[in-house]
């Protein structure tokens, strides 16, 4: 019994070269398949695993670097060594830059070369073994940063978990700070693509030349400040997942190009006509409805279905305002044991600004305010003035308004109205009073204004 063999493909245009190494590799247990050609080891490799190739750099029809290139592009895990006549080092070395494992001089010294292809199998395996074990590790821990019980977290996490094995595109949409950053990253996690990249890339705020490298790579002098060739994100997360965040921003002229690179399942660089071959999930988020922004001719719709497979729709907190006294305990937790601060809980008074606040900055706000309540904390509880002033006092003055941010008289009103709520602990019948109109009228232009009240005040506008 040989303890080590693996499957070997071997490409070489001299035939006596291949008939000694199928006898070499045969008798130690490999199983063995040959090609003569670029053509017939490209045709070998699309329908073969194998675990290790050996191909000779100077074929008739091509080159060996072509074989190595084209395994990649399969995304296939073989590790290659490249065969090389004295002349053809610095090819050699070349394609060790592309990724090859070891090059070989010839003549080839058979021991030497068994032994090579037995390190590269090794080295192979373990690559495989971290990959699984790595994999295993984040299937379990997969949800554990997300928290919240509400039923729609919960019917978003359930998507989240019912397409992570497929390879389907998926679309997150949510205002800022709901968590959009987090679900992109546990279906990454839980998918089959865990050990592969995860990229993430924001497409607002950069200009269309510069993302449509960044996403595409460019090919040196393909336009003036492209000094050098630039690997695109979409070959950087080959065999993971590519994210694009704030996709409603991407200009236009990038949505018809990834629209096409969707289609053909490859790309080319700028500059560039070699095409290559994609294989990368793509998951993308936005804060703004795309629905909307292909109404209004901002958004290609053939993309937005392209993208939108499946859509999660993630719940602002107002939404989920059951969800707001967990999430306040468990980043007090956290941060109490990062800032080494012995803080048992909230006081009554703290709680109730923190319940009462309709946070529109989501989860990101109130982790970023317990942070820095935590910071403040000077007794084992948060008192009311450790939290932020915007939270527990939202008014501005009217100066204040006409110097720095002038509205129109509604939106004065709606603001009003909101403030003078949230002054009632949003009472109803309080700021009925206050505002000197009937409760009909106030509770109307509660729903004109969509003004979001937070879930206690149902509860507390009826006392
Ligand atoms: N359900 C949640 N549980 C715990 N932390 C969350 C949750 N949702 C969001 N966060 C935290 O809030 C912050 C903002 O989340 P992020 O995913 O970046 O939001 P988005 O991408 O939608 O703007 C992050 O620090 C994230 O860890
Ligand atoms: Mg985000």
């Amino acid at each position: 019994m040989k303890n080590f063999s693996g499957s070997i493909l071997i490409v070489d245009d001299e035939s006596s070269i291949l008939t000694t190494l199928e006898i070499l590799f045969t008798n130690e247990g490999w199983a063995v398949d040959l090609a003569s050609s670029v053509k017939d080891g490209r045709f070998l490799l699309e329908k073969g695993i194998y675990d290790i190739i050996v191909t000779d750099l100077r074929l008739n029809d091509g080159s060996g670097q072509e074989i190595l290139e084209y395994a990649k592009a399969l995304n296939k895990r073989a590790e290659v060594i490249v065969l090389t006549a004295y002349g053809t080092v610095k090819s050699a070395v070349d394609a060790m830059r592309l990724g090859a494992f070891d090059y070989m001089i010839k003549p080839i010294d058979s021991d030497k070369l068994l032994f090579t292809a037995l390190k590269a199998i090794e080295r192979k395996n373990l690559v495989t073994e971290v990959k699984t074990l790595k994999k295993e590790f984040l299937k379990k821990y997969d949800f554990h940063n997300i928290m919240g019980q509400s039923p729609r977290l919960l019917e978003a996490l359930d998507i989240v978990n019912r397409i992570a094995e497929t390879d389907v595109s998926a679309l997150i949409e949510g205002e800022n700070g709901t968590g959009k950053d987090l679900v992109a990253r546990a279906i990454h996690n839980k998918s089959p693509r865990a050990s592969g990249p995860f990229v993430a890339i924001n497409c607002s705020g950069i200009n269309e030349n510069l993302l449509e490298s960044e996403l595409f790579g460019h090919v040196k002098g393909s336009f003036t400040g492209a000094i050098a060739n630039r690997v695109g994100l979409f070959e950087e997360a080959d065999g993971g997942t590519l994210f694009l965040d704030e996709v409603g921003s991407m200009p236009l002229s990038v949505q018809a190009k990834l629209l096409r690179v969707l289609q053909d399942k490859s790309i080319q660089r700028l500059g560039s006509n070699k095409v290559l071959k994609i294989n990368t999930r793509l998951i993308s988020a936005s804060n703004r409805r795309l629905t909307d922004l292909v109404k209004s001719g901002e958004f290609r719709e053939d993309l937005y279905y392209r993208l939108r497979v499946v859509e999660i729709s993630l719940p602002s907190l107002r939404e989920r305002a059951g969800d707001v006294l967990l999430l306040c305990n468990s980043f007090l937790e956290k941060f109490s044991m990062t800032m080494k601060k012995d803080i048992k809980g909230f006081s009554r008074d703290a709680l109730n600004s923190l319940l009462r606040y309709p946070w529109p900055g989501n989860v990101r706000e109130l982790e970023n305010c317990v942070e820095s309540a935590v910071a403040l904390c000077r007794a084992g509880v948060i008192e009311i003035d450790d939290l932020p002033k915007s939270i527990i006092n939202t008014e501005e003055t009217l100066t204040n308004i006409v110097m720095h941010h002038p509205m129109t008289l509604e939106d004065l009103e709606k603001k009003y109205i909101l403030e003078t709520l949230k002054s009632t602990n949003w009472n109803q019948k309080k700021t009925a009073g206050i505002l000197a109109i009937g409760r009909n009228t106030l509770w109307r232009k509660i729903k004109t204004y969509n003004i979001q009240l937070p879930a206690l005040s149902s509860e507390i506008s009826s006392v």
